[in-house]
């Protein structure tokens, strides 16, 4: 079974990059947009994961994962069109299976934090695996970040993507319902990694799916992020307690350290003294969006790095932005390239619901009902100044 999978995948990639080859012929000024796949390794189950590689038609490529769906790599240039790896991750899937803090994946069925691991629903309690101290984070033990994913890989003439499907079964990780999972990375020629997210649901369930890249607009590795510049669109951010869990409260970022409507190094104001950036040890929050309506994409937050001119912009359907500033990195994981990836060497900016907010009846909701379609959007571009 697992060989005809194996000659399937490299079948099905061999026809790709055939069809591909043969629709690029002609535009010379352009590289012609392509897909490969190849084995990437076998989980502990003996389940196989596949790298797929995606390039558009300006060279930007990525490398993602059917393992947790992770982005494994993403290649983008500077102001020369020098390109550069700019998210952290590792070389292979056994350095993924032992040790990740979520290096550029898919979280699910609940990113972030759902405090003391527990919430209700029409006066059903249900509770779920913790493994935050008290509380559950990024979907629990085993969350869609460490499990295989169906892949479809697919192209038209303004993108190149993989989709990616996981059915989590009625009471994974404790959650209540079967919840299939549809998400789509793209790659368009643009520059943007665009990401669709979609999921259904037999049972009233809570669903918050955000992908966790860890960014240095200097290329991994290259020291750490705390010259960048950080823009976020955001005039209230959800202050925490200790546990990281929001209070409730939306507060007003200005005046504080926590105000970024106007770009602003990450480093500035880091180790200023403060309950919060205490609390996250950095910034470990989530800022509450400033947008039109609830449907449409807004800007979210635009960082700039200025040795490379590299400008990454997001723009989201999502209420809210988890702005992590690479805490938690130590020195003690080394990654691609042998990299060493130390204290605040990336960022991240998880787009998202508010975290807990399955207790948080002033929060938007994230409840997803049967017949109703969870479908979000985000868009990471890429450009440079
Ligand atoms: C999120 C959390 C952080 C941390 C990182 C990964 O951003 O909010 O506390 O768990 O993921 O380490």
């Amino acid at each position: 079974m697992k060989k005809a999978g194996t000659i399937l995948v490299i079948g099905l990639s061999l026809l790709l990059l055939l069809s591909f080859t043969g629709q690029a012929m002609g535009n010379a000024k352009n590289v012609k947009p392509d897909i490969k796949c190849k084995f990437f390794g076998k989980t502990p189950d003996g389940q196989y994961a596949y790298l797929y590689s995606l390039e558009n038609s300006k060279g930007m490529k990525a490398e993602i994962t059917n393992y947790g769906a992770i982005v494994v790599s993403l290649y983008a240039p500077d102001r020369k069109g020098k390109f550069a790896d700019i998210v952290l991750g590792y070389d292979n899937l056994d350095d993924y299976i032992k040790e990740t803090p979520y290096f550029g994946c898919i979280v699910g069925r609940y990113g972030n934090r759902i405090g003391k691991g527990k919430f209700s629903i029409d006066g059903r309690e249900y509770t779920l695996a913790v493994n935050n101290g008290e509380n559950t984070l990024h979907g629990g033990i085993k969350g869609f970040d460490k499990v295989i994913w169906d892949t479809t890989p697919f192209q038209n003439e303004n993108e190149v993507g993989l989709r990616l499907t996981y059915v989590s079964r009625d009471g994974e990780e404790g959650y209540p319902g079967t919840l299939t999972s549809i998400v789509k990375y793209s790659l368009t020629n643009d520059n943007e990694l665009k990401i669709t997210y979609e999921a259904y649901t037999d049972k009233k369930t809570v669903v918050n799916l955000t992908h966790h890249g860890y960014f240095n607009l200097a290329g991994q590795g290259n020291g750490d992020i705390l010259g960048h510049y950080m823009m976020l669109n955001a005039d209230r951010f959800t202050p925490v307690d200790k546990g990281l869990i929001p209070t409730g409260e939306l507060r007003a970022v200005k005046g504080t350290d926590f105000d970024f409507t106007k770009p602003t190094k990450i480093g500035s104001r880091i180790n200023n003294k403060g309950e919060q950036l205490e609390f996250g040890l950095g910034y470990d929050h989530n800022w509450v969006l400033n947008r039109k309506d609830n449907t449409s994409l807004s800007l979210a937050a635009e960082v700039y790095e200025e040795s490379t001119g590299r400008v990454m912009t997001v723009t989201t359907t999502e209420p809210g932005i988890q702005f992590y500033s690479g805490n938690f990195l130590d020195g003690t994981l080394v990654g691609k390239k042998d990299k060493v990836y130390k204290h605040r060497y990336a960022f991240c900016l998880e787009t998202q619901h508010y975290p807990d907010s399955p207790n948080k009846p002033n929060f938007p909701t994230v409840i997803l009902e049967p017949g109703q379609k969870y479908d979000t959007t985000t868009v990471y571009k890429f450009s440079t100044k």
